[in-house]
């Protein structure tokens, strides 16, 4: 069984169907990055995944569980996809520790005495160790998004979403998360992500899925698809991708 289970799936804003039949299969600990031009759906499919838009017709499972706005156990599920969005979204008030353990002690994933240690040990793993202390807006770019990052970390989640997670930093600080992001993908972690990081996509990712108006337009190996691209969509924004 697949993690993730995508069927035919319909969504449509208004008079516009912004997905039209999305199919998708991700295995459990491959990385699949989403490609495409501005208005393919990437973004819409990926909230869908995370039970933040509901599908009109089509269904997604996650482990087995159709995925839906009204499930049951929406916020259990929550826990296991992770999802990390362009904007860091740290909470402007509160310390990086308490950014982190905020969800982790909401949820009774941990308690208060445990609650430091479990900060300490996903900030390693982003490389800001030293940042338990920090407020938010002391923090470059580059390290609020590995905050973001890690306090998705800090609930276990057994699937993570990146909707463009590098898009909003300066050039130098692109880098840094990306590595982050390497690191995960090498200890494991089933991620799904959207990206226009071509160099990432062609080095990290196990498959590439290219979106084009609303449907899986090509997918395959990054050395093929990007060698060999079968359509003419995906070439020409190969091309433009350069
Ligand atoms: N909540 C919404 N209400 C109405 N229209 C929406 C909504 N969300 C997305 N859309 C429309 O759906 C289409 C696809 O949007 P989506 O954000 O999924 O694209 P994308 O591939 O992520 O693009 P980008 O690369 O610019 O992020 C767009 O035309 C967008 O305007
Ligand atoms: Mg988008």
């Amino acid at each position: 069984m697949a993690l993730v289970e995508i069927r035919d799936v319909h969504k449509t804003f208004g008079k516009v169907e912004v997905l039209k039949g999305v199919s998708l299969d991700v295995q459990e600990g491959e990385i699949v990055t989403i490609i495409g031009r501005s208005g393919s759906g990437k973004s819409t499919l990926l909230r869908c995944i995370n039970a933040l838009e509901s599908v009109d017709a089509g269904e997604i499972r996650v482990e087995g569980l159709k995925v839906h706005a009204r499930m049951p156990d929406l916020k259990k599920f929550r826990q296991r996809v992770g999802i990390v969005f362009q904007a860091f979204n740290l909470f402007p008030h509160l310390k990086v520790e308490r950014n982190i353990t905020l969800a982790p002690l909401l949820t009774g994933r941990i308690d208060k005495a445990k609650a430091r240690a479990l900060a300490a040990d996903v900030l390693t793993r982003v490389g800001l160790a030293d940042k338990i202390d920090a407020w938010p807006e002391q923090l470059s770019g580059g390290q609020q998004q590995r905050v973001a990052i890690a306090r998705c970390l800090a609930m276990a989640p057994h699937l993570m979403l990146f909707d463009e997670v590098t898009s909003a930093l300066d050039p130098e600080l692109v880098g840094e998360v990306l590595k982050v992001m390497e690191a995960m993908a090498k200890q494991g972690m089933t991620m799904i992500l959207v990206t226009h990081e071509m160099g990432f996509a062609r080095n990290v990712a196990n498959r590439i899925v290219f979106m084009h108006q609303g449907r899986v337009w090509e997918q395959g190996p990054p050395a093929k698809l990007f060698a060999n691209p079968e359509t003419p969509e995906l070439a020409s924004f190969i091309a433009s991708a350069k």
